[in-house]
């Protein structure tokens, strides 16, 4: 049984053929490969795009689904996350695709249930779809991503998108340069850090901007979200007429991560990584559910 918890759990050339279906989607060449299929989704976590990103992938692949209100569901009653998982995974569905504020849940799901899980983001651990859908993007802006410079940039530390991102970037040789405030810089090493992004602007391919995560800090870092701003909003003045492709995975905090007149710049990719997950995430559930 396959699961999707972390990026590492496909191997290149499994991403490889993957990215190789979402392109097939992508251009229109779509079969209904999870007809009679049936996909959970539970998220215990609010979600604008993820969830209805993996409910539309399922749909397109002729799937039916069924989603999980935890607000409304035994969870809120008392009911263990184990017990919602056995009960879920006894309705035979033939995958369950999970999101939850804890770090680990869907590894430890995927120990009681029979159809692969799938991470919709755990905690600040991982994102696995969102750097897929990330790379894919990167992929058709660069098709040899070897040696291009990343610079991510925000609250790298809290961010289950950078940990995915760096763990698959680094395996496709991309050159990952972390741009953070101290409070927000991870302690790993292995990666060129600094905290002025004015030290890499020059010199990057791409940056990927990251979404401050107020709710994982436990005591406010910066006096405002406007003083971060200062420092870290990438702006149309910053970047100027230099060619880097723009990247956030949402919810953009307007003019605190990213300024609106870059926004609306064609170098801004946003919606397209949007739209890409969608093909992405098809590609990533058939790969689970029907190899
Ligand atoms: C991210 C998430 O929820 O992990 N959004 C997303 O899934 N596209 C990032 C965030 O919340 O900042």
């Amino acid at each position: 049984m396959r699961h999707l918890i972390n990026t590492a759990d496909f191997t290149i050339d499994e991403i490889k053929e993957i990215f190789a279906n979402a392109a097939h989607y992508k251009a229109g060449d779509i079969s209904l490969s999870l007809q009679n299929r049936l996909i959970i989704t539970i998220f215990f976590e609010n979600s604008t795009r993820t969830r209805s990103s993996f409910e539309v992938a399922a749909k397109r692949l002729g799937a039916e689904v069924v989603s999980l209100d935890v607000s409304k569901s035994s969870s809120s009653k008392g009911e263990t996350l184990f017990d919602t998982a056995a009960n879920l995974d006894a309705m035979n569905p033939d995958a369950i695709i999970v999101r939850h504020q804890d770090a680990g849940v869907p590894k430890i799901l995927s120990n009681y249930v029979h159809c692969p899980i799938v991470n919709g983001g755990d905690g600040a651990h991982g994102h696995p779809t969102q750097a897929l859908l990330d790379l894919f993007t990167i992929m058709e802006n660069f098709p040899d991503p070897e040696g291009k410079k990343i610079a991510i940039v925000g609250d790298i530390k809290n961010s289950r998108v950078a940990n995915s991102n760096i763990e698959l970037l680094s395996r496709f040789g991309l050159d990952i340069t972390l741009v953070a405030p101290p409070h927000f810089m991870p302690r790993i090493s292995a990666y060129r850090k600094t905290h002025y992004i004015q030290e890499v602007i020059d010199d990057v391919d791409i940056i990927m901007s990251l979404r401050t995560q107020t709710e994982r800090h436990t005591n406010q870092i910066y006096a405002s979200l406007k003083d971060y701003a200062s420092d870290f909003c990438i702006s149309k003045t910053l970047v100027g007429d230099r060619d880097i492709m723009i990247m956030h995975p949402g919810p953009v905090n307007r003019n605190i991560d990213i300024d609106d007149a870059l926004l609306a710049d064609p170098r801004s990719k946003i919606l397209e990584q949007v739209k890409n997950g969608v093909f992405v995430r098809m590609a990533v559930l058939e790969n689970l559910i029907c190899r």
